[in-house]
């Protein structure tokens, strides 16, 4: 497949498939590029829809979506047609093509196929043809989130990478920040960070040495990054000197046990009382709500000030983003 041409204006319908959590901080963003590039710009319970006319470097470039489509509506060869003519596929040379398991795959498979002259290709395919809520939707293989950003290590409990990206829009990384992931994985957060935050000093730990080893595949995204090995519930960080936190905590599920967890995280949460700056922002994922609100509770000088609930794709796993600060007292203490 020859690459996509960015700069090319191309006209379509297209679908920003998100997830929940992601979807009203993206439309927000689709509404700030707004017009003449995207009109009719509405959300659904995980996607942004919006009719898009212009170059589609500002859209590819957005990190709060995974997969982009064309919204195929009534006449799917038709609107097809359209976009090789016009619209996205105008800019890249697709031949491959798969149908998702959706009523009337056979009958859809077999225009495609005969109307467009492509091929059917499930193993290997530049457009996915998908039902996304009411949208049946063309996704566009070199436009997937994986396609748009370098590869990365990853490990069975990474972040997904958009929630990824929404923990690090919500703790509003400054420019020379100090930004630590304390249960760091395969760094997915401090890679977003990096791609983000320009000037932003990078740290990650994890008790793990296979975790590390992969955040070390990922190091070279991560310009300046320190890894270190360490206990969550024993920073090996000075009093004050964080300025941000962003973090995927163990869930208990694939990694740890709720048991464990009630040990780590009311001692993880006064390790972050400790660690951050007055003015310092922790922004913790986690499907354990319940004993991160006590924790945080507990801890000397911290209160949660935001929940944002996700999803994972699928809706396996609803976490939220916890946005936890310092109280006001204890921001004076800390000045
Ligand atoms: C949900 S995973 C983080 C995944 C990471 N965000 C990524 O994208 O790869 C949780 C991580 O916490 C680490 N962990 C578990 N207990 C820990 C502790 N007490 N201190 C530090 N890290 C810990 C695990 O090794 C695991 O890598």
């Amino acid at each position: 497949m020859t690459p996509v041409d960015l700069d090319r204006p191309v006209a379509d319908r297209v679908h920003l498939a998100s997830l929940p959590g992601a979807v009203e901080p993206l439309l927000q963003q689709c509404h700030d590029l707004g017009a003449p590039l995207l009109t009719g710009i509405r959300r659904t319970a995980d996607a942004v829809v919006a009719d898009l006319a212009g170059p589609l470097r500002p859209i590819a470039a957005l990190r709060l979506y995974a997969a982009f489509g064309i919204v195929l509506g009534d006449d799917p060869v038709a609107t097809l047609q359209r976009s090789r003519e016009t619209g996205v596929l105008s800019v890249l040379d697709a031949q491959r093509f798969r149908v998702g398991e959706l009523p009337g795959r056979r009958a859809l498979t077999e225009q495609l196929a005969s109307g467009l002259g492509w091929t059917n290709d499930p193993g290997d395919y530049d457009v996915n043809v998908e039902q996304a809520g009411r949208e049946l939707v063309a996704q566009v293989g070199p436009l997937f989130r994986s396609r748009r950003f370098p590869a990365m290590a990853r490990l069975p409990a990474s972040a997904n990478p958009v929630l990824a990206a929404l923990v690090v829009k919500l703790a509003k990384i400054r420019a020379d920040d100090v930004v630590l992931d304390p249960f760091c994985g395969a760094a997915t957060m401090l890679v977003e960070a990096a791609a983000v935050g320009a000037g932003a000093v990078l740290v990650g730990s994890d008790v793990d040495p296979g975790a590390l080893r992969a955040a070390g595949a990922n190091a070279p995204l991560i310009a300046g990054g320190v890894f270190a090995r360490a206990d969550a519930a024993h920073l090996p960080y000075a009093d004050g000197v964080i300025d941000r936190v962003v973090t995927n905590m163990p869930f208990g599920k694939l990694v740890g046990s709720h048991t464990t967890n009630l040990a780590l995280y009311p001692a993880f949460a006064a390790e972050l009382g400790r660690v951050l700056r007055a003015d310092g922002r922790a922004v913790l994922m986690t499907e354990e709500k319940t004993l991160l609100n006590r924790s945080v509770a507990d801890a000397r000088g911290l209160k949660v000030v935001r929940e944002v609930k996700l999803a994972t794709p699928g809706g396996e796993l609803h976490p939220s983003a916890f946005v936890v600060e310092r109280t006001r007292a204890a921001r004076r203490r800390h000045r």
